[in-house]
């Protein structure tokens, strides 16, 4: 059962409702240990990463109950403990417990985390940040184990504006006595997210939204109930699956605010969008118009998270397209799996690849290593003639409740098996 079967060429009709977003549920998972009752989450997506962060919190003593659609994580009994080597080894995001266990138990030694296989991806950002807060690090038979007397604040500036350690500083500074600084922040609408959710349990943070914040600690965050935005990742995903088969879709509650970058690029390629309320109404042409270049950045920019699936769509657009990665190292690992298809791809260099559309994929088994990754090896199936077979599914499912389900009610065939 970790298959995907794919019957392409079917165009694409009908609605779905975008889930909540991944990577804003994980950071406010990892910041409810911060709290001294409980938070009552709503819309938090239910993929195996977050399945991955509940069992390490259940680990550290939480209780954690799904009512329904709604979250409860009471963190109330926990206490210090090992953080499973096996999950914290597989889930990059198990690194955003390093702020909040830090501020509650001032110590935590765990696996340097994994998570896909896209580059290097090191933490040296979230270590020195954490350093200028006091915090001392040392390397214990591989594990790494970080402990502070008492956190103190600091004025920090990042070199990067990197995502995750801009969510450990806010973490570990929202109970710090004092006011902590943070220059070169990460901009990304889940950091905001983050800041919000800590902001209505009575944290202190200034900024938000921008790449400066200011961060007064407080003594104590009170109960909260918070409702997780919709996944801009997951909606980019099936908006640009339009491209690749055609048709047209009604994406419910696509976080639109957050998406311009890339509902900039299905307009240049040609598709029609339509605002409403409660999400965008995309009408796709037979074939995706050219695109010449296209580059990856920090946000506003186009995301990196949908630079594979733009990659997989490109394969029968028209023209040549230069698509740059500029945030993950090794963001091109699917082309081999693509070339199976037919796709025509030609790397200038490790950042950049030329990619040639031809008018029609062929099916294929094709096999995914990473999620993004395997997200786009499915949209490729979509508009491929005959019959695809895509296997790995289970790094999909680290970010997508249910891909198949989704693109079922797009109209498309395909199942997971
Ligand atoms: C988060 C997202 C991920 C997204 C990425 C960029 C989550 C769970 N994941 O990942 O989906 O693709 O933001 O938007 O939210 N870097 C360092 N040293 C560090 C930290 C990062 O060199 O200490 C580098 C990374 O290798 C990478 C770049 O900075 O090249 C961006 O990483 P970062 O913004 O930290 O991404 P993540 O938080 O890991």
């Amino acid at each position: 059962m970790d298959s995907i079967r794919v019957q392409g060429t079917a165009p694409l009709q009908g609605k779905v409702k975008i889930q909540g977003s991944k990577n804003a549920a994980l950071p406010i998972l990892a910041a409810s240990l911060l709290m001294e009752g409980q938070v009552l989450l709503e819309n938090v997506p239910k993929i195996s990463d977050v399945y991955g962060m509940l069992h390490i919190l259940e680990e550290l003593g939480c209780h954690v109950r799904w009512e329904r659609e709604l979250l409860r994580v009471d963190s109330r009994r926990a206490k210090l403990g090992g953080i499973s080597a096996e999950l914290a080894k597989s889930m990059r995001s198990s690194i955003f417990l390093l702020g909040p266990m830090l501020s509650r138990f001032h110590e935590v030694t765990m696996e340097y985390p994994g998570g896909c296989v896209i580059g290097k991806r090191p933490i040296d950002l979230h270590l020195e940040a954490l350093r200028r807060m006091g915090v001392q690090f040392v390397d214990e038979n591989g594990q790494l184990r970080a402990s502070v007397k008492a956190l103190h604040p600091a004025a920090l500036e990042l070199p990067f504006p990197s995502v995750g350690a801009t969510e450990n500083v806010i973490m570990a500074a929202v109970k710090t006595e004092g006011v902590t600084l943070l220059r070169g922040a990460a901009r990304e609408p889940e950091v905001q997210v983050l800041c919000e959710f800590l902001n209505s349990c009575g944290a202190s943070i200034l900024g938000i939204g921008t790449n400066f914040l200011r961060i007064e600690g407080v003594k104590h965050l009170r109960e909260t109930r918070f409702r997780i935005p919709s996944d801009r990742i997951v909606a980019g995903t099936y908006l640009l699956a339009g491209f690749s088969c055609g048709g047209s879709m009604f994406l419910e509650e696509a976080p639109l605010r957050h998406m311009e970058a890339v509902c900039s690029v299905a307009q240049k390629m040609g598709a029609t969008l339509t605002v409403s309320e409660n999400g965008i109404y995309a009408q796709f042409p037979e074939r995706a118009g050219e695109l010449p270049l296209v580059r990856t950045n920090i946000y506003p920019g186009f995301p990196t998270d949908l630079q594979s699936v733009l990659l997989a769509v490109r394969c029968t657009g028209r023209g040549k397209t230069l698509v740059q990665e500029n945030i993950f190292e090794n963001r091109f690992r699917i082309i081999d799996e693509l070339k199976k298809m037919g796709a025509c791809f030609r790397m200038v260099n490790e950042r950049e690849v030329e990619v040639t559309g031809v008018p029609k994929l062929l099916g294929a088994s094709m096999e995914a290593r990473e999620l993004r990754g395997g997200a786009a090896l499915v949209v490729a199936a979509l508009g491929a003639k005959g019959e695809s077979r895509i296997s790995g599914r289970r790094f999909i499912d680290r970010g997508y409740e249910n891909i198949c389900r989704d693109l079922r009610e797009l109209g498309a065939r395909i199942v997971s098996e």
